[in-house]
């Protein structure tokens, strides 16, 4: 294995894009000096010919980015080659990458010539980069359905018209890592020289059809930052860059650090997202929900991370989330980092209600929990509430006017009210109020409600402020999906919040 693998992204690779992208100029040169910091050794900046914008942005490129070599892909064609050519006029260090298809079925759907013409388009243009650019590349597209000898002959006669590396490219993603290894082992028998591969991802194998490559000796790997690349893309950089430094031990030049942030520079500028559950750089890749997980990474990260690739080395962040099976270990480690101190009994009830919240399917969002926590630790304990909702309905209707009854125990006595509102909330909360109207007149004196996440299934957040007929006042809150059950949660917290008081005030006295 060699020491050092050379990482040499297609990231910008025109004529072979996500389909759809379609990068400018100024997003290529933020991304080759991203590339350029996260420590790339070469870059792909673009296929010259294909267009005279992509011309100019490879040369923007090659002005701007002076530490790593920047290439330009030519098919075998004298106008692609002097494209490239240039293109690449003020790069600091550059490379000509040519290509050309060594299989059978591009010879004859796609080129429509015979294996000698092809052998001498391939040398001669070979041979026409080099008397531009001392680096060059050479590409037998579709190297891993062609005939082997042919491969191995075609190779030969490039390196000796000047190439100074050659790629295996799996053009259509058909390789098997096993395969893989034997094909670059057998290749490096006869060539001398630096070997490349570029992988699809046809099948998903374009990572370890890499990594095999490496393994039997390929110095250099072509990837892509997100897999980018045609149909379904090539090895990504992310994945093969941590594969070689973790896995395999191998030497790089990438600063891992960058990875994460390189990534969604990517995303933002091609608008292709990553799914959250992507290695390395997806949302999830280092997030934690389960009870028993959570419970392990608290104790020690290694217990459900690989340790030797921490969220640290790839420029993430650990995280620990709520949902349906979050347990208390996780969900008091997450509130302690939100700066709340809790007891074991309001921990569980937090704890129960996130989780019900994921029941019910939603995902459960760290604004949920700060919210579920804040209407907790607000919430008075049971020794000290007066009055307690029993249960309570609503009917409403755009023909029928909107009616609520409640049933409270008040000092263990069962008491029940009804009414009429605006609303399913208004009515509720009138009902509330008359339940104990008997007892002290309660006012709203002001009411707010947030919807704590998008949608219609957010947890609703509930503030209330009363006022009782002497003047005090309290404020309560709940959080609770159902709208009209945080508003009388809250409501009834609050009534509690002013019968209490009123009560210490007359113990006071007497
Ligand atoms: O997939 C392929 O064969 C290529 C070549 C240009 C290397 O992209
Ligand atoms: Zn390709």
């Amino acid at each position: 294995m060699a020491e050092k693998i050379l990482i040499f992204d297609t990231t910008l690779r025109d004529g072979e894009q996500s389909p759809g992208v379609a990068l400018t100029a100024m997003d290529k040169v933020e991304i080759a000096q991203q590339l350029e910091r996260l420590g790339v050794d070469i870059i792909e900046a673009g296929f010259p010919l294909t267009s005279q914008g992509d011309l100019e942005a490879v040369a923007a490129v090659a002005r701007k980015v002076r530490r790593p070599v920047i290439a330009a892909l030519a098919h075998a064609h004298p106008k692609a080659v002097d494209a490239a050519r240039d293109a690449l006029k003020e790069a600091e260090r550059k490379r000509i990458h040519v290509f050309l298809s060594s299989s059978d079925i591009h010879m004859m759907h796609q080129l429509r010539k015979d294996k000698d013409e092809v052998l001498e388009m391939a040398r001669s243009m070979v041979a026409r980069a080099k008397q531009y650019c001392e680096d060059v590349e050479f590409s037998p597209m579709d190297a891993t359905r062609s005939d082997r000898e042919y491969v191995y002959t075609m190779l030969q006669q490039c390196i000796e018209a000047g190439a100074t590396t050659v790629n295996i490219p799996d053009t259509v993603g058909v390789m098997i890592p096993s395969g893989m290894r034997l094909l670059v082992a057998e290749v490096f028998k006869h060539i001398k020289i630096p070997i490349d591969v570029h992988c699809h991802n046809d099948f998903g194998l374009a990572v370890p059809n890499s990594l095999a490559s490496v393994e039997a000796g390929g110095r250099e790997v072509q990837v892509a930052v997100n897999g980018l690349g045609e149909r379904a893309g090539n090895a990504n950089l992310e994945e093969t860059v941590m594969s070689l430094i973790s896995l395999y031990g191998v030497k790089t030049n990438i600063k891992t650090e960058y990875l994460v942030e390189t990534s969604r520079l990517v995303e933002r500028t091609t608008g292709i997202r990553m799914p959250p559950n992507f290695p390395i750089v997806g949302e999830n890749a280092f997030s934690h929900e389960s009870g028993i997980h959570t419970q392990g990474i608290i104790s020690d990260s290694r217990t459900f991370e690989p340790g030797f690739m921490t969220p640290e080395m790839v420029g993430h962040r650990r995280r620990l989330v709520g949902g349906k099976h979050a347990g208390s270990h996780g969900i008091g480690a997450m509130l302690n980092e939100m700066g709340f101190t809790v007891n074991k009994t309001q921990l569980n009830e937090i704890t129960a209600r996130q989780k019900a919240l994921g029941d019910k399917g939603k995902e459960v969002t760290d604004a949920d929990i700060r919210a579920i926590a804040e209407a907790i630790l607000g919430e008075l304990s049971k020794e000290e509430k007066i009055f307690d909702l029993e249960e309570y309905q609503v009917t409403t209707g755009n023909k029928i006017t909107p009616s609520a009854s409640v049933r409270i125990k008040f000092e263990g006595i069962e008491m029940t009210a009804e009414d009429t509102g605006v609303g399913p909330v208004d009515a509720a909360l009138n009902a509330v109020r008359k339940s104990v109207s008997g007892i002290e007149d309660i006012r709203l004196k002001e009411f707010r409600l947030e919807a704590i996440t998008g949608g219609s299934d957010a947890l609703a957040d509930v503030i209330v402020k009363l006022e009782d007929s002497k003047g005090i006042t309290s404020s309560a809150r709940a959080a609770r999906e159902d709208i009209v059950l945080a508003s009388v949660e809250a409501m009834v917290s609050g009534i509690n919040k002013i019968l209490l008081m009123r009560k210490n005030e007359n113990n006071r006295k007497s």
